[in-house]
This record gives structure tokens, sequence and C-alpha cells, in this order.
């Protein structure tokens, strides 16, 4: 009784409170367009409850795709907003693959084609797969054209947004080498809302909308952004979540009696090229690749157990990242044996800030992240570890956009819809629950 007034009230308050009828918004406030992997997992969570306006989450975003398959990282729908970057700014009318509907230029972390086998399979929308499977396709197929920089197989983002954590101190290094000779006239909006000790420092600020002003020359093409863009990165998190949902894109091409044939390719190029680029076998970690410097970015974030969430890591590297890092209070788990969920940069690193954006805070999805790879491996244990603290967070300190990583007090936008979204998955989907 006591869970289902609690699903009721995140119901209510969150999902319902940001949802205009055809999508949601991650934030009331600071994100009132629709945002591509929070919009998956805001459809994920929307099944619990009303599916087919899941199924209408993810047609809205789809209505944003690119000619050429890239699925943006926001659709704004035409929604008066006062959120910058504004429609406009993106100047996306210099593409010829520019859509009909105002978007952003750059894409993001594809969760959606695991997230749509995981709608089919605990409720059968074949139909819809059917509809929407050339869409995935294309985007996949986009993904590891456009952005395959090296021939590798690998994927690269050219902007720290399209990494999803856009103020990761992995960034910082490389963000500092790219020195602008202009940067556009701006009026930031994200501090409008938020305190500004929560968001990114004003020098990443302004690099994150100098790579706009470039692309946005350049038109989008994407073979000159591979050669012009001054931020080129392999990522690991990105690389490992379009991994696993390859592999799922693979799923729905056999229930679709559809060829797999591109896709085995894919899967099978990452697989080989994953480890020499990304493991770092002294430290036991996963780092990024920066393809200008031609070096690993080595600093340690929560990104590094993304390869569990794909299946990627040997048995031997999981019991590394577990045992070593994860777990260890110096890095990921707190000295006093109070969790909140597990902080997105290790304390060790020297940029590591609580409150932050992602220099340290708690998130949901990143929880929920590192609870799934943990299954997957058979961390049975920890992962309902994870899965309790990120319910006790939630139910002290509500539907934060974050949260700090000492006392677990909410940080960023409130009511947010993913933090939401995913709780109900939380509670909804158990533990060990056969997602698949
Ligand atoms: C923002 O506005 O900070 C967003 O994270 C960009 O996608």
């Amino acid at each position: 009784m006591a869970i289902t007034l609690f699903v009721r009230g995140l119901i209510n308050s969150s999902i319902r409170m940001n949802d205009t009828g055809v999508f949601t918004k991650p934030g009331p406030h600071q994100y009132p367009h629709q945002w591509n992997w929070d919009s998956a997992l805001i459809a994920l969570g929307l099944s619990h409850f009303d599916l087919p306006r899941a199924l209408t989450e993810i047609r809205a975003l789809l209505s944003g795709q690119w000619q050429d398959g890239m699925l943006p990282h926001v659709v704004y729908h035409q929604t008066p907003s006062d959120y910058f970057p504004d429609p406009a700014f993106w100047q996306i009318e210099n593409s010829p693959n520019a859509p009909r509907f105002s978007t952003s230029g750059i894409t993001q972390p594809p969760l959606l084609a695991t997230i749509v086998r995981r709608l089919h399979a605990r409720q059968p929308i074949l139909e819809f797969v059917e509809e929407i499977y050339p869409s995935l396709l294309e985007w996949h197929r986009w993904l590891h054209t456009a952005r395959d920089a090296d021939g590798s197989g690998l994927v690269c983002i050219i902007h720290p947004w399209e990494s999803g954590t856009d103020d990761s101190p992995r960034w910082l290094e490389l963000l500092a080498a790219i020195q602008p000779e202009t940067v556009p006239e701006f009026q930031r909006g994200d501090t409008r809302y938020v305190p500004a000790l929560e968001r990114p420092h004003r020098a990443e600020y302004e690099r994150f909308i100098h790579l706009i002003d470039v692309f946005r020359k350049l038109g989008y093409v994407p073979a000159d952004l591979l050669v012009h863009s001054p931020f080129l990165v392999q990522d690991v998190l990105f690389n490992s979540i379009l991994f696993c949902a390859d592999e799922d894109l693979r799923a729905l091409a056999l229930l679709l009696n559809q060829p797999t044939d591109a896709i085995d390719v894919w899967l099978s190029r990452m697989r080989s090229s994953f480890d020499a680029r990304f493991w770092n076998d002294q430290m036991g970690l996963y780092y990024d690749y920066d393809l200008r410097s031609e070096r690993s970015i080595q600093v340690n974030t929560i990104t590094t157990f993304l390869p569990l969430f794909a299946g990627v890591a040997s048995n031997a590297q999981a019991e590394r990242l577990i045992n070593s890092h994860l777990t260890n209070p110096s890095e990921y788990a707190s000295q006093d044996g109070i969790w909140y969920g597990v902080t997105t940069t290790a304390r060790t690193e020297p940029t590591w800030e609580s409150r932050r954006y992602w220099r340290g805070p708690v998130w949901i999805i990143t929880n929920w992240l590192v609870l799934e790879g943990l299954q997957r491996y058979g961390y049975d244990d920890l992962a309902d570890r994870i899965r309790q603290d990120t319910l006790h967070l939630v139910e002290v300190s509500g539907f934060r956009e974050y949260y700090d990583a000492r006392d677990g007090s909410g940080c960023g936008s409130e009511n947010f819809s993913w933090s939401a979204a995913l709780t109900l998955e939380l509670l909804m989907a158990p533990p060990n629950a056969e997602n698949k």
C-alpha cells in the first residue's frame, strides 16, 4: 500500500507535471524542451503506467531526426521558453540534412533501442517496433559512419554535451586547450534557476558555445566536423551505450525478420577495438581517448563502470573495477558506509566537487546504469545496495537532477523527470528481473 501511494505520488509530482502531452520536459524550468536520452528514460518510466503515452514520447523524439539519420540531442517542438541556446542559435538551416522541426545540431548517448527492446519484452508492441525500426537503424548507421573518425569501429563525440556528462572533469584539459579567438555573444540561461556553483564554470561554458559556433559555420557537414572540430573524443560511456543498443537493435531486427549483417559488423568492430583503446591495465580502469592529441584521458570517473552495463568487460576486468575502485572508500564508496549512490567522479581526482553538475554529485541515471551492470555480472548484493540507497535518496531529497555526494541533499533542477522515471523503474522492475 505504501509503495502504491508512493508510486502515485511520483507520477503526479514529476513526470505528469512536466508532460506537455507530446513530449516531457526533463525539468520544468531548466530544461523546457525534449532531450534525447532523457526522453528514452522517461518513456521507460511512462511505460509502467501509460504505455501509449510512452510511445508518443518516442515518436515525438524521432520527429526531430535529421535526413541523414542523426537524432539530435534537443528537439524544440516550437515551445516558447527562456532556455539558451534557443532554436535559432543553432542555425541548423545551414545544413542540407536539417529536419522540418527546430532541433539542436548535435546528438546524445543512444539509449533508445535498448529502451524500445525493454518495452517490447514487457508488453508486446510489435507494430510500434515495425514503425520505428527504420529510424533507429538509420540513427545507428549514421553513428557508425558519420562518427567513425579513425576506422576503428568506435564512434566519437564532438561536443561535451554529446557525452551526456557535459561538465565532466574528463573534458577540462581538452577544453582548456581550445583557445577561441571569438565567442559569439550569448546570455547564459542555465544559472537562472540553479545556483552557479552547481553549474559549469564560465570558461567551460564559453567553449561549449564556441564549439556550436564552429559547427554551424561548417553547416554541420559530418565529414567536415570530423576534420575541424577542436573537440574529438572516443567516449567510454557513449560507446558502451551504443554497443548495448546495437545488440538490442539486432534483437529487434530478428524480431522483424530483418537482416542483421550491418549490425553484426558494427558489433564485431567495436568489440575488437574496445579494450585496446579504452582499457588501462595498469590502473584497472577504462579511460576515454582524445583523438586530437592522440592520448588517453586519464581521469577516473563513473563512466569507467559503463562497460559493465554493456557487457563488454571480462569477469576479471569487472572484478578489478568493482573491488579496486567502486567499493574503494577513497574513490567511489563513502567512508562512513553511507553511499547515497555512486559519486560521478572518484574522490581522488583533484577536480572532484560535491555539488557541481558532473564533477562529483550522485545522479539517479548513473546509479541505475551502474547497478544494471553489476547485475549483469552477478554482483546482486551490491546492485541491491545501490538500488536501496537510490530509493532512500529520492525519499529524502525528492526527484532532483543530481545530489550532493557528501550528504545527499538535492542539486540542479527540481522535479527532474528521469529521476522520477527511473525511480519507478527501480520500484516496478525488481532487481534481477529479466530485462531482455
Ligand atoms: C544544458 O543546457 O546544460 C544542457 O545540458 C545541454 O544539453
